[in-house]
Protein backbone atom coordinates (compact mmCIF):
# COMPACT_ATOMS: atom_id res chain seq x y z
CA UNK A 1 0.00 0.00 0.00
CA UNK A 2 1.44 3.19 -1.14
CA UNK A 3 1.82 6.31 2.02
CA UNK A 4 -1.43 8.19 2.29
CA UNK A 5 -1.87 11.79 2.72
CA UNK A 6 -3.60 12.53 6.00
CA UNK A 7 -5.14 15.59 7.11
CA UNK A 8 -4.84 15.35 11.43
CA UNK A 9 -7.14 17.59 12.96
CA UNK A 10 -5.48 18.23 16.62
CA UNK A 11 -1.90 16.74 15.34
CA UNK A 12 -0.39 19.21 18.09
CA UNK A 13 -2.30 17.51 21.31
CA UNK A 14 -1.32 14.39 23.14
CA UNK A 15 -2.22 11.87 21.76
CA UNK A 16 -1.99 13.41 17.72
CA UNK A 17 1.41 14.57 18.15
CA UNK A 18 2.30 10.50 19.00
CA UNK A 19 0.07 9.42 16.14
CA UNK A 20 2.22 11.65 13.82
CA UNK A 21 5.12 10.91 14.15
CA UNK A 22 3.70 6.77 13.70
CA UNK A 23 2.43 7.85 10.66
CA UNK A 24 5.29 9.49 9.15
CA UNK A 25 7.15 6.06 10.62
CA UNK A 26 5.00 3.92 8.37
CA UNK A 27 5.19 5.77 5.31
CA UNK A 28 1.91 8.09 5.05
CA UNK A 29 2.10 11.54 5.16
CA UNK A 30 0.78 13.77 7.62
CA UNK A 31 -0.54 16.92 7.62
CA UNK A 32 -1.74 18.95 10.76
CA UNK A 33 -4.74 21.25 11.79
CA UNK A 34 -5.18 22.80 14.79
CA UNK A 35 -6.02 25.72 17.01
CA UNK A 36 -3.30 25.74 19.40
CA UNK A 37 -5.84 25.68 22.10
CA UNK A 38 -4.67 23.02 24.23
CA UNK A 39 -1.37 22.72 22.62
CA UNK A 40 2.04 24.50 21.40
CA UNK A 41 3.78 24.35 17.95
CA UNK A 42 7.16 23.82 19.98
CA UNK A 43 5.19 19.98 20.15
CA UNK A 44 5.19 19.68 16.22
CA UNK A 45 8.78 21.08 16.18
CA UNK A 46 9.78 18.03 18.45
CA UNK A 47 7.91 15.74 15.99
CA UNK A 48 9.98 16.70 13.51
CA UNK A 49 13.10 16.70 15.10
CA UNK A 50 11.77 12.86 15.84
CA UNK A 51 10.93 12.29 12.18
CA UNK A 52 13.77 13.82 10.53
CA UNK A 53 11.70 16.53 8.71
CA UNK A 54 9.33 19.06 8.79
CA UNK A 55 5.90 18.22 9.85
CA UNK A 56 3.59 20.22 7.79
CA UNK A 57 0.89 22.29 9.54
CA UNK A 58 -1.78 24.58 8.94
CA UNK A 59 -2.72 26.91 12.12
CA UNK A 60 -6.76 27.08 11.92
CA UNK A 61 -9.87 26.43 13.81
CA UNK A 62 -12.29 23.87 12.80
CA UNK A 63 -15.10 25.87 13.62
CA UNK A 64 -14.45 28.35 10.59
CA UNK A 65 -16.21 26.42 7.79
CA UNK A 66 -14.43 28.72 5.42
CA UNK A 67 -10.88 27.83 6.43
CA UNK A 68 -11.81 24.01 6.35
CA UNK A 69 -13.14 24.12 2.91
CA UNK A 70 -10.37 25.80 1.62
CA UNK A 71 -8.19 23.43 3.70
CA UNK A 72 -9.60 20.72 1.61
CA UNK A 73 -9.61 22.62 -1.76
CA UNK A 74 -5.98 22.47 -1.63
CA UNK A 75 -4.70 19.61 0.27
CA UNK A 76 -5.52 16.18 -2.09
CA UNK A 77 -5.96 14.48 1.45
CA UNK A 78 -6.50 10.52 0.85
CA UNK A 79 -8.02 10.31 4.57
CA UNK A 80 -8.58 12.20 7.92
CA UNK A 81 -7.68 11.43 11.54
CA UNK A 82 -9.98 13.65 13.69
CA UNK A 83 -8.55 13.89 16.90
CA UNK A 84 -9.37 18.07 17.75
CA UNK A 85 -11.98 19.00 20.74
CA UNK A 86 -12.27 19.45 23.90
CA UNK A 87 -12.39 16.70 26.52
CA UNK A 88 -12.48 17.91 30.03
CA UNK A 89 -15.62 16.41 31.45
CA UNK A 90 -15.84 18.33 34.37
CA UNK A 91 -15.38 21.50 32.79
CA UNK A 92 -18.09 19.99 30.28
CA UNK A 93 -20.58 19.96 32.84
CA UNK A 94 -19.78 23.68 33.70
CA UNK A 95 -19.70 24.61 29.84
CA UNK A 96 -22.02 22.25 27.98
CA UNK A 97 -22.74 24.59 24.82
CA UNK A 98 -18.82 25.12 24.53
CA UNK A 99 -18.55 21.72 24.26
CA UNK A 100 -21.42 20.70 22.31
CA UNK A 101 -20.52 23.49 19.25
CA UNK A 102 -16.85 22.94 19.86
CA UNK A 103 -16.93 18.71 19.42
CA UNK A 104 -20.43 18.64 17.23
CA UNK A 105 -20.20 21.52 14.87
CA UNK A 106 -16.30 20.95 14.49
CA UNK A 107 -17.22 17.82 13.10
CA UNK A 108 -20.25 18.53 11.24
CA UNK A 109 -17.69 21.48 9.36
CA UNK A 110 -15.05 18.52 9.08
CA UNK A 111 -17.28 15.92 7.36
CA UNK A 112 -19.43 18.35 5.17
CA UNK A 113 -16.06 19.11 3.82
CA UNK A 114 -14.83 15.43 3.07
CA UNK A 115 -18.08 14.86 1.30
CA UNK A 116 -17.97 17.96 -0.92
CA UNK A 117 -14.09 16.81 -1.78
CA UNK A 118 -15.11 12.95 -1.89
CA UNK A 119 -12.36 12.52 0.99
CA UNK A 120 -14.62 9.63 2.27
CA UNK A 121 -11.67 7.92 4.53
CA UNK A 122 -11.73 8.66 8.83
CA UNK A 123 -10.40 7.66 11.58
CA UNK A 124 -12.53 9.41 14.85
CA UNK A 125 -11.38 9.80 18.35
CA UNK A 126 -13.73 8.23 20.58
CA UNK A 127 -13.80 6.75 24.05
CA UNK A 128 -14.71 4.51 26.41
CA UNK A 129 -16.87 6.90 28.10
CA UNK A 130 -19.85 6.09 25.78
CA UNK A 131 -20.09 2.94 27.94
CA UNK A 132 -20.30 4.96 30.87
CA UNK A 133 -24.08 3.56 31.71
CA UNK A 134 -23.69 -0.18 30.83
CA UNK A 135 -22.75 -0.90 34.09
CA UNK A 136 -20.01 -3.52 32.52
CA UNK A 137 -16.64 -4.02 33.58
CA UNK A 138 -15.16 -5.60 30.28
CA UNK A 139 -16.43 -3.79 27.33
CA UNK A 140 -16.96 -5.24 23.96
CA UNK A 141 -17.97 -2.69 21.48
CA UNK A 142 -21.90 -4.10 21.02
CA UNK A 143 -22.41 -2.91 24.64
CA UNK A 144 -25.79 -0.64 25.09
CA UNK A 145 -24.39 2.68 25.10
CA UNK A 146 -24.90 5.64 27.17
CA UNK A 147 -23.26 8.32 28.96
CA UNK A 148 -22.81 10.25 31.80
CA UNK A 149 -21.77 14.15 30.88
CA UNK A 150 -21.62 16.62 28.01
CA UNK A 151 -18.28 15.65 27.13
CA UNK A 152 -19.29 11.91 26.78
CA UNK A 153 -22.52 12.75 25.12
CA UNK A 154 -20.83 14.70 22.12
CA UNK A 155 -18.54 11.69 21.66
CA UNK A 156 -22.13 9.45 21.70
CA UNK A 157 -24.10 11.70 19.48
CA UNK A 158 -20.92 12.08 17.08
CA UNK A 159 -20.53 8.08 16.72
CA UNK A 160 -24.64 8.10 16.00
CA UNK A 161 -23.99 11.01 13.18
CA UNK A 162 -20.76 8.49 12.07
CA UNK A 163 -23.28 5.91 11.65
CA UNK A 164 -26.16 7.67 9.54
CA UNK A 165 -23.70 9.25 7.40
CA UNK A 166 -22.07 5.81 6.49
CA UNK A 167 -25.53 4.41 6.22
CA UNK A 168 -26.42 7.20 3.59
CA UNK A 169 -23.48 6.46 1.43
CA UNK A 170 -21.56 3.28 1.41
CA UNK A 171 -18.28 5.06 -0.06
CA UNK A 172 -17.97 6.12 3.41
CA UNK A 173 -14.90 4.65 5.76
CA UNK A 174 -15.28 5.17 8.95
CA UNK A 175 -13.47 3.89 12.19
CA UNK A 176 -14.81 5.18 15.64
CA UNK A 177 -11.79 4.11 18.13
CA UNK A 178 -13.06 4.03 21.58
CA UNK A 179 -9.87 4.57 23.34
CA UNK A 180 -9.32 3.39 27.06
CA UNK A 181 -6.88 5.68 29.01
CA UNK A 182 -4.17 6.95 27.43
CA UNK A 183 -1.00 7.20 29.17
CA UNK A 184 3.10 7.61 29.24
CA UNK A 185 5.08 9.44 26.46
CA UNK A 186 6.99 8.57 23.83
CA UNK A 187 10.14 6.66 24.78
CA UNK A 188 12.77 9.53 23.57
CA UNK A 189 11.08 11.86 26.72
CA UNK A 190 10.86 15.00 23.84
CA UNK A 191 6.88 14.64 23.53
CA UNK A 192 4.46 13.66 26.38
CA UNK A 193 1.21 15.01 27.89
CA UNK A 194 1.14 18.57 28.78
CA UNK A 195 -2.05 19.79 30.76
CA UNK A 196 -2.41 23.54 30.74
CA UNK A 197 -4.07 23.21 34.38
CA UNK A 198 -4.27 21.38 37.12
CA UNK A 199 -4.34 17.83 35.55
CA UNK A 200 -7.84 16.30 35.70
CA UNK A 201 -6.39 12.57 35.44
CA UNK A 202 -4.87 10.36 37.31
CA UNK A 203 -1.19 9.85 35.13
CA UNK A 204 -0.44 13.47 34.93
CA UNK A 205 -1.30 14.23 38.72
CA UNK A 206 0.79 11.24 39.84
CA UNK A 207 3.61 12.39 37.95
CA UNK A 208 3.62 16.02 38.40
CA UNK A 209 3.74 14.91 42.34
CA UNK A 210 6.79 12.84 41.95
CA UNK A 211 8.56 15.92 39.82
CA UNK A 212 7.43 18.41 42.98
CA UNK A 213 5.35 20.64 40.85
CA UNK A 214 1.94 19.22 43.44
CA UNK A 215 2.40 18.17 47.00
CA UNK A 216 0.01 15.25 47.22
CA UNK A 217 -2.47 13.28 45.17
CA UNK A 218 -5.92 12.81 46.10
CA UNK A 219 -7.35 8.86 45.95
CA UNK A 220 -10.94 9.32 45.07
CA UNK A 221 -12.12 6.51 46.72
CA UNK A 222 -10.82 3.74 48.88
CA UNK A 223 -13.93 1.50 49.32
CA UNK A 224 -14.51 0.21 45.68
CA UNK A 225 -15.06 -3.36 45.12
CA UNK A 226 -11.67 -4.18 43.60
CA UNK A 227 -8.87 -5.79 45.17
CA UNK A 228 -7.54 -3.01 46.51
CA UNK A 229 -10.55 -0.76 47.15
CA UNK A 230 -9.63 2.12 44.84
CA UNK A 231 -10.79 1.94 40.89
CA UNK A 232 -9.37 -0.11 37.99
CA UNK A 233 -8.76 0.79 34.53
CA UNK A 234 -7.27 -0.13 31.45
CA UNK A 235 -3.80 2.46 31.04
CA UNK A 236 -2.74 1.97 27.22
CA UNK A 237 0.43 3.18 26.76
CA UNK A 238 -0.05 6.41 23.97
CA UNK A 239 2.83 4.90 21.66
CA UNK A 240 0.40 1.89 21.37
CA UNK A 241 -2.29 4.01 20.60
CA UNK A 242 -0.91 5.85 18.40
CA UNK A 243 -0.09 2.78 16.32
CA UNK A 244 -3.76 1.63 16.91
CA UNK A 245 -4.41 4.51 14.59
CA UNK A 246 -2.19 3.10 11.66
CA UNK A 247 -3.20 0.09 12.26
CA UNK A 248 -7.31 1.20 11.52
CA UNK A 249 -5.97 3.16 8.55
CA UNK A 250 -4.53 0.72 6.91
CA UNK A 251 -7.16 -1.59 7.84
CA UNK A 252 -10.16 1.07 6.51
CA UNK A 253 -10.30 0.00 3.24
CA UNK A 254 -11.34 -3.52 3.82
CA UNK A 255 -14.15 -2.01 5.81
CA UNK A 256 -17.45 -0.06 4.27
CA UNK A 257 -19.56 1.47 6.75
CA UNK A 258 -18.67 2.83 9.86
CA UNK A 259 -17.02 0.39 12.69
CA UNK A 260 -16.53 0.89 16.30
CA UNK A 261 -12.98 -0.77 17.74
CA UNK A 262 -11.80 -0.84 21.47
CA UNK A 263 -8.18 0.28 21.75
CA UNK A 264 -7.53 -0.60 25.62
CA UNK A 265 -4.87 -3.50 26.46
CA UNK A 266 -7.17 -5.88 28.69
CA UNK A 267 -5.45 -5.21 31.48
CA UNK A 268 -7.13 -3.36 34.53
CA UNK A 269 -4.84 -1.95 36.82
CA UNK A 270 -5.61 -0.29 39.85
CA UNK A 271 -4.81 3.84 41.18
CA UNK A 272 -2.26 2.47 43.83
CA UNK A 273 -0.72 -0.22 41.69
CA UNK A 274 -0.08 3.06 38.68
CA UNK A 275 0.83 5.30 42.48
CA UNK A 276 3.86 2.67 43.11
CA UNK A 277 4.89 1.67 39.31
CA UNK A 278 5.42 5.45 39.63
CA UNK A 279 7.28 5.63 42.33
CA UNK A 280 10.04 2.72 41.49
CA UNK A 281 10.15 4.34 38.10
CA UNK A 282 10.78 7.74 39.54
CA UNK A 283 12.67 6.94 42.75
CA UNK A 284 10.52 9.18 44.43
CA UNK A 285 7.49 8.98 47.19
CA UNK A 286 4.06 9.96 45.94
CA UNK A 287 2.25 11.08 48.86
CA UNK A 288 -1.68 10.31 48.61
CA UNK A 289 -4.98 11.03 50.72
CA UNK A 290 -7.69 8.74 50.07
CA UNK A 291 -10.75 10.97 49.78
CA UNK A 292 -14.42 10.61 48.53
CA UNK A 293 -14.77 9.15 45.62
CA UNK A 294 -15.37 11.30 42.52
CA UNK A 295 -18.62 11.71 41.68
CA UNK A 296 -19.18 9.88 37.84
CA UNK A 297 -16.38 7.30 38.26
CA UNK A 298 -17.07 3.69 38.28
CA UNK A 299 -15.52 0.98 40.03
CA UNK A 300 -13.82 -0.47 36.84
CA UNK A 301 -13.40 0.11 33.11
CA UNK A 302 -11.33 -2.40 31.18
CA UNK A 303 -11.28 -2.96 27.51
CA UNK A 304 -11.95 -5.88 25.87
CA UNK A 305 -9.81 -5.32 23.06
CA UNK A 306 -10.33 -8.82 20.74
CA UNK A 307 -12.16 -6.95 17.90
CA UNK A 308 -9.14 -4.55 17.20
CA UNK A 309 -6.69 -7.35 17.26
CA UNK A 310 -8.27 -9.74 15.08
CA UNK A 311 -9.80 -6.94 12.67
CA UNK A 312 -7.19 -4.17 12.77
CA UNK A 313 -3.81 -6.92 13.90
CA UNK A 314 -3.53 -4.68 16.39
CA UNK A 315 -2.52 -5.27 20.09
CA UNK A 316 -1.20 -3.11 23.01
CA UNK A 317 2.74 -4.17 23.57
CA UNK A 318 3.29 -2.36 26.49
CA UNK A 319 2.52 -2.78 30.14
CA UNK A 320 2.05 -0.08 33.13
CA UNK A 321 6.29 -0.61 33.76
CA UNK A 322 6.66 1.05 30.14
CA UNK A 323 3.98 3.32 31.02
CA UNK A 324 5.64 4.76 34.39
CA UNK A 325 9.42 4.85 32.76
CA UNK A 326 8.57 6.35 29.79
CA UNK A 327 5.98 8.99 31.56
CA UNK A 328 8.45 9.97 34.18
CA UNK A 329 11.51 10.15 31.43
CA UNK A 330 8.93 12.93 29.56
CA UNK A 331 8.09 14.55 33.09
CA UNK A 332 11.76 14.50 34.47
CA UNK A 333 13.15 16.17 31.49
CA UNK A 334 10.79 18.76 30.80
CA UNK A 335 9.03 19.38 34.13
CA UNK A 336 6.98 22.30 32.96
CA UNK A 337 6.07 20.76 29.21
CA UNK A 338 6.65 22.17 26.76
CA UNK A 339 6.95 25.77 28.49
CA UNK A 340 10.05 27.36 30.02
CA UNK A 341 10.21 27.49 33.73
CA UNK A 342 8.07 30.84 34.87
CA UNK A 343 6.02 31.36 31.19
P1 LIG B 1 -5.46 17.29 23.37
O1 LIG B 1 -6.25 18.40 23.97
O2 LIG B 1 -4.04 17.14 23.74
O3 LIG B 1 -5.55 17.39 21.77
C1 LIG B 1 -6.64 17.96 21.09
C2 LIG B 1 -6.10 18.97 20.09
O4 LIG B 1 -7.18 19.56 19.37
C3 LIG B 1 -5.32 20.12 20.75
O5 LIG B 1 -4.06 20.24 20.13
C4 LIG B 1 -6.20 21.35 20.53
O6 LIG B 1 -5.43 22.52 20.39
C5 LIG B 1 -6.93 20.95 19.25
N1 LIG B 1 -8.23 21.61 19.06
C6 LIG B 1 -9.25 21.72 19.96
N2 LIG B 1 -10.29 22.37 19.41
C7 LIG B 1 -9.95 22.64 18.12
C8 LIG B 1 -10.63 23.30 17.05
N3 LIG B 1 -11.85 23.81 17.19
N4 LIG B 1 -9.97 23.43 15.87
C9 LIG B 1 -8.70 22.94 15.71
N5 LIG B 1 -8.04 22.32 16.69
C10 LIG B 1 -8.66 22.18 17.89
O7 LIG B 1 -6.27 15.93 23.64
P2 LIG B 1 -5.83 14.41 23.45
O8 LIG B 1 -5.71 13.80 24.78
O9 LIG B 1 -4.72 14.30 22.48
O10 LIG B 1 -7.18 13.84 22.83
C11 LIG B 1 -7.38 13.74 21.42
C12 LIG B 1 -8.78 13.21 21.16
O11 LIG B 1 -8.94 11.95 21.81
C13 LIG B 1 -9.91 14.10 21.68
O12 LIG B 1 -10.96 14.06 20.75
C14 LIG B 1 -10.33 13.41 22.97
O13 LIG B 1 -11.66 13.67 23.29
C15 LIG B 1 -10.11 11.96 22.61
N6 LIG B 1 -9.90 11.10 23.80
C16 LIG B 1 -8.89 11.41 24.69
C17 LIG B 1 -8.71 10.65 25.84
C18 LIG B 1 -7.64 10.99 26.85
O14 LIG B 1 -7.73 10.51 27.98
N7 LIG B 1 -6.61 11.77 26.49
C19 LIG B 1 -9.55 9.54 26.08
C20 LIG B 1 -10.54 9.23 25.15
C21 LIG B 1 -10.70 10.02 24.01
N1 LIG C 1 -8.12 9.46 40.13
C1 LIG C 1 -7.69 9.73 41.40
N2 LIG C 1 -7.10 10.95 41.64
C2 LIG C 1 -6.93 11.90 40.67
C3 LIG C 1 -7.36 11.60 39.36
C4 LIG C 1 -7.97 10.36 39.12
O1 LIG C 1 -7.82 8.92 42.31
O2 LIG C 1 -6.40 12.99 40.95
C5 LIG C 1 -8.70 8.13 39.85
C6 LIG C 1 -10.13 8.19 39.37
O3 LIG C 1 -11.03 8.26 40.43
C7 LIG C 1 -10.22 6.91 38.55
C8 LIG C 1 -8.81 6.72 37.99
O4 LIG C 1 -7.95 7.52 38.82
O5 LIG C 1 -10.51 5.83 39.39
C9 LIG C 1 -8.65 7.20 36.55
O6 LIG C 1 -9.13 8.54 36.44
P1 LIG C 1 -8.80 9.47 35.20
O7 LIG C 1 -9.42 10.80 35.45
O8 LIG C 1 -7.35 9.42 34.89
O9 LIG C 1 -9.53 8.72 34.00
P2 LIG C 1 -11.07 8.32 33.83
O10 LIG C 1 -11.08 6.84 33.73
O11 LIG C 1 -11.94 8.95 34.82
O12 LIG C 1 -11.41 9.06 32.46
C10 LIG C 1 -10.81 8.70 31.24
C11 LIG C 1 -10.69 9.91 30.30
C12 LIG C 1 -12.03 10.43 29.92
C13 LIG C 1 -12.90 9.34 29.42
C14 LIG C 1 -12.96 8.18 30.39
C15 LIG C 1 -13.67 7.02 29.82
O13 LIG C 1 -9.95 10.94 30.91
O14 LIG C 1 -11.87 11.36 28.86
O15 LIG C 1 -11.63 7.74 30.68
O16 LIG C 1 -14.01 6.14 30.83
F1 LIG C 1 -14.15 9.81 29.21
Amino acid sequence: MGGMRVLTTGGAGYIGSHTVLALIEAGHEPVILDNFSNSSPEAIRRVGELAGREIEFIKGDLLDVELVERVFAEGNFDAVIHFAGLKAVGESTAQPLRYYRTNIVSTLNLLDAMDTHGVRTLVFSSSATVYGTSGATRCVEDLPLGTTNPYGATKLHIEQILDDLAASDPTWHIAKLRYFNPVGAHESGRIGEDPRDIPNNLMPYVSQVAVGRREKLSVYGGDYPTADGTGVRDFIHVVDLAAGHVAALEALPRHPGARAWNLGTGEGNSVLEVVRAFERASGKDIPFDIVERRPGDVAELVADPGRARIELNWKAERGLEDVARDGWRWQSNNPFGYAEPGE
